[in-house]
């Protein structure tokens, strides 16, 4: 049974328009569920009306593949941690690329599209060659980030001189095979799709090879909206509005959290998507770090907080992995209920995902008025009695203001070191995800307390109850 064009028009309008209601729902906490329910609404409507569509056959492979997807889809997401999901993302946009690359080169071959003449073919041969382009670089590209996130590619900057020449030369190959392209016959233009679908990929590699652990946020949304852009360059190919619609929301919406991103990390967005080097570091000699590593224990560590007039408490990735925001909040408001200042200072890049840390800090019922943004806070630092960074590492790394050799120099970062007395809550001395080490760990002001952060505050909360 098929339904009738109209109707899959109108299907497909519902369904664009629950999507952009699903975007906007995104932008705020207290939104972010219902837009996900539009979501999940709209692209049930999209499935149902295209595979209802005249000229489509095989309904019995199609439910079949979609039952055996959503099962996968389904247990993977269960299993998934939230410190996993930015892998998760990645590896889902490596999977539109592929898509993307898949229908270029099926369109390439159909039958029908050999019929196409004049400006129509033209236009045909344009959009597969873009599709596939992008979809490569999307592709490699994303499961590079995947090995990134996932700790299975270094995260430090992988670059050599001469890099930026290089993905030009390759672009300039690119764009003369696509004439050779054009110009041929019939289907012997594969033998031109085919290396340039390889230097494409090799492009995606070594793209996000050459950024740095740091500016990472910045690649995975800009891979966001290139899955957005490969996904339009399908529709354009498949003929379908509505993938074209969706394709350039998730492609717009990306490149605008891309630009917010690279605003926020001080980073530009040309040199992120060229790969100019990773962030602001000149490369040189890195400067050495002086001072010597102090530690103190869990008591002390209470009695420094019971003395404190006013604190603040810088989260990062290792809160998440430690699960540690609930004995966290627990020990904060027993200090707000001695009277004192307790605040949150937040980093934009914190954690894994943007967002991160307020999503968890939520969950734990933290109250918003009490969690300060970077920008926020900053001033506050000199008259802030202790800062207790809680596994966060890079968003309080100094060399990011002081070391121009540093890969994430130019970053802005919580100025933590200004406080009277610094607390560092991590298990080693490691390096933050960047894999710069962290002068802040020696500064005469810094203390270090080892142990999971979970199980850290537990204890120091045991003596302040005490
Ligand atoms: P990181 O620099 O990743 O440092 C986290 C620290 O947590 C580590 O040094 C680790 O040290 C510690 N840790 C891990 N498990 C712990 C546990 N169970 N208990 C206590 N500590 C633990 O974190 P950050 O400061 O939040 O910075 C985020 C970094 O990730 C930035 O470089 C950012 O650019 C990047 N990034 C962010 C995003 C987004 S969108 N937020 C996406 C991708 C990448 P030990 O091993 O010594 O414990």
């Amino acid at each position: 049974m098929y339904i009738a064009k109209e109707i899959q028009t109108a299907a497909y309008l519902f369904a664009s328009i629950l999507f952009i209601l699903s975007l906007s729902g995104l932008s705020s906490q207290e939104s972010a569920k219902r837009g996900v329910l539009y979501g999940i609404v709209g692209m049930i409507v999209a499935i149902i009306a295209t595979v209802m569509g005249k000229g489509v056959e095989g309904h019995v492979y199609i439910i079949a593949a979609i039952a055996i997807a959503s099962v996968i889809g389904i247990m993977v997401a269960r299993k998934v941690e939230m410190t996993a999901m930015p892998q998760l993302v990645a590896i889902l946009h490596s999977f539109v690329g592929l898509a993307a690359v898949l229908v270029g080169f099926g369109s390439y071959l159909d039958p029908a599209t050999q019929l196409l003449t004049g400006a129509e073919h033209t236009i045909h041969l344009v959009e597969v060659f873009a599709g596939i382009f992008i979809g490569a670089i999307t592709f490699t590209g994303s499961i590079i980030a995947w090995g990134k996130l996932d700790g299975k590619v270094p995260s430090k900057p992988w670059s050599f001189k001469g890099l930026q020449l290089m993905n030009l030369i390759l672009l300039v190959i690119c764009i003369i095979l696509g004439v050779l392209y054009n110009n041929a016959e019939g289907t012997s233009g594969m033998l031109y799709l085919g290396i340039m679908t390889a230097i494409a990929s090799f492009i995606g590699v070594v793209l996000v090879m050459a950024i740095g652990g740091g500016d990472m946020p910045v690649v995975v949304s800009m891979l966001n909206s290139y899955s957005g852009w490969a996904a339009s360059a399908a529709g354009f190919m498949l003929g379908n509005d509505l993938l074209i619609v969706t394709g350039a929301l998730v492609g717009s919406s990306g490149a605008i959290l891309s630009m917010h991103m690279c605003h926020a990390m001080n980073r530009s967005f040309f040199s992120v998507i060229f790969a100019s080097g990773s962030g602001n570091g000149s490369g040189g000699e890195k400067k050495a770090i002086e001072g010597e590593v102090t530690a103190l224990n869990h008591e002390e560590v209470a009695n420094l907080l019971k003395e404190a007039k006013s604190v603040v408490i810088v989260p990062g990735y290792g809160m998440a992995v430690a699960k540690a925001q609930y004995p966290i909040y627990e020990m904060v408001e027993n200090l707000r209920k001695d009277g004192k200042l307790v605040r949150f200072a937040i980093h934009p890049v914190a954690g894994r995902l943007p967002g991160h840390m307020n999503v968890l800090l939520a969950e734990a019922n933290v109250p918003y008025d009490i969690v300060m943004e970077m920008d926020e806070i900053n001033d506050d630092m000199p008259n802030t009695d202790v800062v207790m960074v809680i596994g966060a590492n890079d968003v309080v790394n100094p060399s990011a203001q002081d070391d121009p050799a540093s890969s994430i120099y130019g970053m802005p970062v919580i100025e933590a070191w200004k406080a009277e007395k610094v607390i560092i809550m991590k298990r080693s001395m490691s390096a933050g995800y960047s894999g710069e080490d962290n002068p802040l760990f020696y500064k005469p002001n810094s203390e270090m307390l080892y142990g999971d952060a979970k199980d850290s505050v537990n204890k120091i909360l045991a003596f302040l109850k005490a």
